[in-house]
């Protein structure tokens, strides 16, 4: 099964990415920089739940920055790191955020933060649907998912509108790992957020900080050319103002 190869996938590189994530330029001065900028620039109080926070690289700066913290993850592995990481501050919880998020309350969250992982999921409306239920009213989703239109030349598709199965090989993490994830049309990273009560209310091209250059020029020209990832807030609705 699909979940299950993704599952294997990051609990075969979990060490390695938790030992390259402080500074892998796609990840540190590509990823998180534009993000981060997306989140309200005061944290300090604020609820925010990390959905498939991997390591806790994301929950780390959030923390630091005086936020409480919630986060979950397939992979048992990333969990362990996200607690050993965060020196038992926040929470973190082994789960598939294609299952109910049963450890967080309804309208508990201030801001929910899902950075590239929506890729793992081939139907977004039930993990959406339990962000807007976790948010508060007028509460702040932030994500960053894989750019459609890289992802369309990437894999070499040419069926823009279907979800599709996609696999490909990463070498970035020590061994080479094959990572099953599914892609998308644009409409397809909108419409399940404008569908189920969220407002687009910021979306963002990234293009990679200096840091990036210096680590890796080849991409760093290459993402100045052509997006690899997009960054979108979202506005939880008023429950009552839903069409
Ligand atoms: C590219 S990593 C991103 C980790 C973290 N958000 C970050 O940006 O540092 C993707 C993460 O999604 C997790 N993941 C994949 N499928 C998932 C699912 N169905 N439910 C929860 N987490 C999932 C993986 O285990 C992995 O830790």
């Amino acid at each position: 099964m699909i979940k299950e190869k993704i599952i294997s996938a990051y609990e075969l590189m979990a060490d390695k990415y938790n030992e390259l994530i402080d500074h892998k330029p796609h990840n540190a001065y590509y990823d998180r920089p534009n993000t981060l900028q997306l989140l309200p620039p005061d944290v300090k109080g604020k609820t925010i739940l990390d959905a498939a926070c991997g390591p806790g690289k994301y929950a780390e700066i959030l923390i630091s920055k005086g936020a409480t913290v919630k986060g979950f993850d397939i992979s048992p592995k990333m969990i362990a790191l996200a607690i050993k990481r965060n020196n038992s501050k926040g929470e973190f919880f082994v789960h598939d955020f294609s299952n109910h998020f049963s450890m967080v309350e309804d309208n508990s969250c201030d801001i929910v933060l899902c950075a590239l992982a929506l890729q793992y999921i081939e139907d977004w409306t039930f993990t959406i649907k339990e962000f807007y239920r976790v948010l508060k009213n007028s509460g702040t989703l932030v994500i960053s998912i894989e750019h459609p239109f890289n992802d369309y030349i990437f894999f070499k598709s040419n069926k823009y509108f279907d979800i599709e199965h996609v696999k490909c090989t990463w070498k970035g993490f020590g061994q080479p790992i094959e990572v099953n994830s599914f892609r998308r049309s644009l409409g397809e990273c909108i419409s399940p957020l404008t569908d189920n009560g969220f407002y687009i209310d910021k979306l963002v091209e990234p293009k990679p900080t200096k840091e990036f250059e210096q680590l890796d020029p080849r991409h760093y020209k290459e993402l100045n050319e052509f997006p690899a990832f997009l960054c979108i807030r979202a506005i939880k609705k008023k429950e009552n103002s839903i069409e």
